[in-house]
């Protein structure tokens, strides 16, 4: 079957990464990838730093977090004074969790498409607080309607202390509809915490259209901030009840300043982030997402074609803008965690490709990316070479 055309290319635009060019780097969802002009950036930055590091920090740093959060708020349509800056969703989610007070009785919510650290840190909240986690199944192939009937039933009003839901997710890259959702929760008192981990960059829908109590969404994946870059959105009604993992100066500011000043540490990431979005803006936001959505869609056709998946079997992940897609790998292959991150390391070093491995449902899934720095002929070399790889087990 004839796979449809590639979009075209960005020309120029992989000038603007320092990636190695002998590797395919398929995989932009795991860590991203920083354009040089967000690492100079964070670099002069650095060395404002360490000319005068008294200067830096007691000077205008606070005034500066501030901007960078205000600025950040606006590109993600977000409300400036329910943000706060963060490291990572991750980080983002774990506050959340520890500052909703659970008991014994109390249950936390999620999909058995979430992110494994985020139910790491839901089990551990569970095991200090006497709270349980349960997990709602929802089938890969389930429409919007079906996933927000799922989550409709699956809620117990009054014991479900908070709902969390990805917006994208990681291992099966799928978008949720998460505004849809956020409202069946509300209609039941339940709050939600949307995982946006993806989103910022990627996906056009505003934070505020969704509506959630907490969005936590990280810029350092597809908005080209240095890592270690993330926002908390926090509704009206939470702010002065979400505590910081760790207390610092700011505790008395109350929201956000209390979350962001995390002591002595290097805010440099934060600051330049802005430069990433502007890497991103002066490539046309547009064009980028349709861009990466049209170039993951065609590596999804050529490697499932390469390895005799029929296109009815590729999972659609539900976005016109969606830059990740899933491609199943034969049964048997990567059905485990350790599985997966083995078959992905041997797929880098035999084929040089950085690509996903991920596993759900029992079993092995390809995760590919599309970037403004990816040409199509990686895919097709991949394409070539997986077959053979995969067969040798
Ligand atoms: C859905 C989801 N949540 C959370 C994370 C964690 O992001 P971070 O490592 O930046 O905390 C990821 C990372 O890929 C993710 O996909």
């Amino acid at each position: 079957m004839s796979v449809p055309p590639p979009p075209e290319p960005i020309t120029g635009a992989r000038l603007l990464f320092s990636l190695d060019p002998a590797v395919s780097h398929l995989n932009h969802g795991s860590f991203g990838a920083v354009p040089v002009v967000a690492q100079r950036a964070q670099q002069r930055l650095r060395d404002e730093m360490e000319a005068d590091p008294l200067r830096f920090f007691t000077q205008g740093l606070v005034d500066r977090i501030a901007h960078t959060r205000r600025h950040l708020a606006g590109f993600l349509g977000a409300d400036p004074d329910g943000t706060a800056l963060t490291t990572n969703a991750t980080t983002g989610a774990a506050v959340v969790f520890q500052s909703l007070g659970l008991r014994t009785g109390d249950e936390v919510l999620t999909t058995d498409h979430g992110y494994g650290a985020v139910a790491h840190s839901i089990r551990r909240e569970c095991r200090r607080t006497g709270a349980t986690h349960r997990v709602l199944r929802v089938p890969l192939t389930a429409t919007d309607e079906e996933v927000v009937q799922i989550v409709r039933e699956g809620l117990r009003p009054g014991r479900t202390r908070l709902l969390v839901v990805d917006q994208l997710t990681s291992a099966t890259a799928r978008l949720f509809p998460v505004a849809a959702i956020v409202g069946v929760a509300g209609e039941h008192g339940v709050p939600v915490l949307v995982d946006a981990a993806h989103a910022p960059g990627m996906l056009p829908a505003s934070v505020h259209s969704i509506g959630a109590d907490f969005w936590v969404g990280n810029l350092h994946k597809w908005g080209y901030a240095p890592r270690g870059t993330a926002v908390l959105v926090v509704a009206v009604p939470w702010r002065d009840r979400i505590e910081p993992l760790v207390v610092s100066w700011e505790q008395d500011s109350g929201f956000p300043a209390r979350l962001e000043w995390q002591a002595t540490s290097d805010y440099t990431a934060w600051l330049s982030a802005p430069a990433g979005l502007y890497a991103l803006r002066s490539l046309g936001v547009e064009r980028v997402r349709a861009h990466n959505a049209g170039l993951a869609a065609y590596g999804q056709r050529v490697v499932g074609d390469a390895l005799g998946v029929p296109p009815a079997d590729l999972p659609d992940p539900g976005g016109p803008t969606v830059a990740m897609r899933l491609i199943p790998l034969p049964a048997g292959l990567a059905t485990t965690l350790d599985g997966a991150r083995a078959l992905q390391t041997r797929i880098a070093e035999r084929l040089a490709a950085q690509v996903a491995v991920t596993t759900w449902d029992g079993r092995g899934w390809l995760r590919l990316c599309g970037q403004v720095y990816n040409a199509p002929e990686e895919y097709e070399r991949l394409a070539v070479g997986l077959p053979g790889l995969l067969a040798q087990r």
